[in-house]
């Protein structure tokens, strides 16, 4: 039955020969559970889908009802509890492995010649799903939810030259609103999601035309010069992807699965407070991948040096980890023979833990 099945989609389609094309693929064979982390965000990402239009069925983008329709997901909607809570922690486990991959990529320079066009597309992955997770936990319409569209639509407003413009555009007008709502909403279920489903496939494209390149590991039989370019393209070994790669992958996939559930099953998703318009001494609590950047706001505090956080540090920071593989030009790959790459990374990925810590700490209230 399962034959004539397959013989007649390969009678159409070429079934058969597409999926061993796609099984094929050459993975360098000594690092494969590194290798797991970009298969393990494309789960990821499908459960957030699945989950997230589930919750549409039920969910309203209106700014006093909003909150209190999450409450009833959460605790009159058959299984309402549980998809909650995937959808939260799902997003924040992205989120995580996300930065696990990119540093993965990063200390193995992988987006070096001429990978180049992976990382970009990964950096617009990247900006997607941050800013996804940012509308998700606005979405909610609790008191921290009314309370972060103020503060990060005032932010917006520090841009030079068209900050107001900005808060305008956000906001549907010079007020938070039930339109500010319905622009989070939009971009949150459109925009963002079609523009990761867009750049996945064009991610992988890149990969499988420049060939994986892995870990410097990979490369210690070579034959050629460590400054050589053609080194980066003959590993020492590979496997196919089909079955080696591909029971790894489904591995990690099932246990990182397996850890989301047990936290939506026992931590589930928190609600929160009815928002306050009028309360004056409310601290909004960001989620933990947001301290840092809530964090430096402190350093810069008052009109003249605000920019410095808003704008000018995460502009010039973003734009250098954008363009990472245009202004790292050199050849060699091993974490250990570029130390300064090495060491910056590091340095790199201690302030985001440290920020994180100190921005984890209790807050004054909020003056927007
Ligand atoms: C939704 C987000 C993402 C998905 C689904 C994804 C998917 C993948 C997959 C399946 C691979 C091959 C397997 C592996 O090495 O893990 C890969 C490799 C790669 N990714 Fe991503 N990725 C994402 C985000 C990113 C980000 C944020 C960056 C960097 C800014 C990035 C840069 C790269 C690079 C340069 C490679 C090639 C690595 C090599 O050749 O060794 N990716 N990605």
């Amino acid at each position: 039955m399962l034959k004539k099945i397959q013989n007649w989609f390969d009678e159409r389609i070429q079934l058969t020969a597409l999926i061993k094309e796609f099984n094929g693929e050459r993975i360098p064979a000594r690092g494969g559970w590194a290798y797991t982390l970009g298969s393990l965000l494309a789960f990821l990402f499908t459960v957030q889908v699945v989950t997230g239009i589930s919750l549409l069925f039920y969910y309203v983008p209106y700014f006093p009802e909003a909150r209190n329709v999450t409450y009833f997901i959460k605790h009159g909607v058959l299984l309402g509890n549980i998809l909650l809570g995937i959808h939260l922690w799902g997003a924040f486990a992205m989120i995580f492995f996300l930065l696990v991959h990119m540093s993965r990529v990063y200390f193995s320079g992988a987006y070096k010649k001429p990978r180049e066009l992976q990382w970009v597309a990964g950096m617009v992955l990247f900006s997607a799903v941050v800013v996804l997770g940012l509308t998700g936990y606005m979405l909610i319409g609790n008191e921290n939810s009314w309370w972060t569209i103020n503060v990060l639509t005032n932010v917006a407003s520090h841009t030079p030259f068209i900050g107001g413009f900005l808060r305008i555009i956000i906001r549907g007008g010079t007020e938070t609103s039930v339109l500010t709502m319905q622009h989070i909403f939009a971009v949150h279920v459109w925009l963002l999601p079609l523009t990761v489903i867009m750049f996945i496939p064009m991610h992988l494209f890149f990969i499988r035309k420049t060939g994986h390149q892995g870990m410097a590991l990979e490369y210690k039989n070579s034959k050629f010069e460590s400054g050589d370019i053609n080194k980066w393209k003959h590993p020492d070994g590979t496997v196919p992807f089909f079955p080696d790669q591909f029971y790894k992958d489904m591995i990690v996939a099932l246990a990182v699965f397996a850890v989301v559930y047990f936290l939506a099953v026992y931590f589930g998703a928190e609600i929160g407070p009815m928002y306050r318009p009028l309360a004056l001494n409310f601290a909004p609590e960001a989620d933990w991948y947001f301290l840092a950047s809530e964090e430096l706001l402190k350093y810069f505090p008052g009109h003249g040096l605000i920019i410095f956080s808003t704008t000018i540090i995460p502009v010039i920071g973003f734009a250098v980890l954008f363009a990472l593989p245009f202004i790292d030009r050199g050849t060699e790959r091993s974490p250990f023979k570029r130390p300064a790459a090495t060491v910056l990374g590091i340095l790199f990925l201690l302030l985001l833990v440290y920020l994180t810590l100190i921005g984890a700490e209790p807050k004054a209230p909020a003056t927007v």
